[in-house]
């Protein structure tokens, strides 16, 4: 299938600078405990990937999987596949690749708060600022992302070009 890329939004390089720092603050906040990134596949494998080595402190991973897309528009409904069955009583940080509605993270969020983690923040690589239609507030977010669809760095369009190591808008 042929895609076009209108522009590049985030090089690899802006991308890395702003990761190192999310996991530099993350380090700082999180100081003398243990955090579980709990990476929401299969968008935020990459972000959840290059976050993971920025955290100087023990760092769990685990995932989970959310979909509420079909090709470039929301379905507004969320499938939760099975979440880790040991989040009690963990600090544990979700790891997403986009807010967009927030949908997908509202009902994740309340899924796992029923397990009863020692706290639980959510880390968001793009946080498309305008869409989000609940009341989810990242508490890290990567950049601010303009009204567009995005791909790369983990986001795909119909399961592909997630390996772009940069984002870009699309042609759709
Ligand atoms: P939300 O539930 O509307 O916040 O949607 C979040 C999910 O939709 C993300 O985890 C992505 O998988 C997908 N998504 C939202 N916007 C985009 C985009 O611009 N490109 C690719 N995927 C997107
Ligand atoms: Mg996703």
């Amino acid at each position: 299938m042929e895609f076009k890329i209108k522009k590049i939004l985030f090089s690899e390089e802006e991308i890395a600078a702003r990761v190192k720092e999310l996991g530099e603050q993350i380090t700082k906040d999180y100081a003398g405990k243990e955090v579980t990134l709990l990476c929401v596949l299969k968008g935020s494998l990459i972000f959840t990937a290059d976050l993971a080595r920025r955290i100087d402190l023990p760092v769990q991973i685990d995932v989970c999987k959310a979909k509420s897309y079909a090709g470039s528009s929301t379905t507004g409904s969320v499938n939760l596949a099975s979440l880790p069955e040991y989040l009690a009583d963990k600090h544990i940080i979700i790891v997403e690749d986009i807010l967009d509605t927030g949908l997908t993270l509202a009902s994740l969020k309340n899924a796992i708060e029923e397990k009863k983690p020692a706290s639980l923040k959510i880390c968001t690589f793009l946080y498309k600022k305008d869409s989000v239609r609940s009341n989810i507030v990242p508490d890290y977010y990567g950049l601010i992302c303009p009204q567009e669809f995005v791909v790369g760095y983990g986001l795909d369009y119909n399961e592909e070009m997630r390996q772009l190591p940069y984002v870009a808008a699309l042609e759709v």
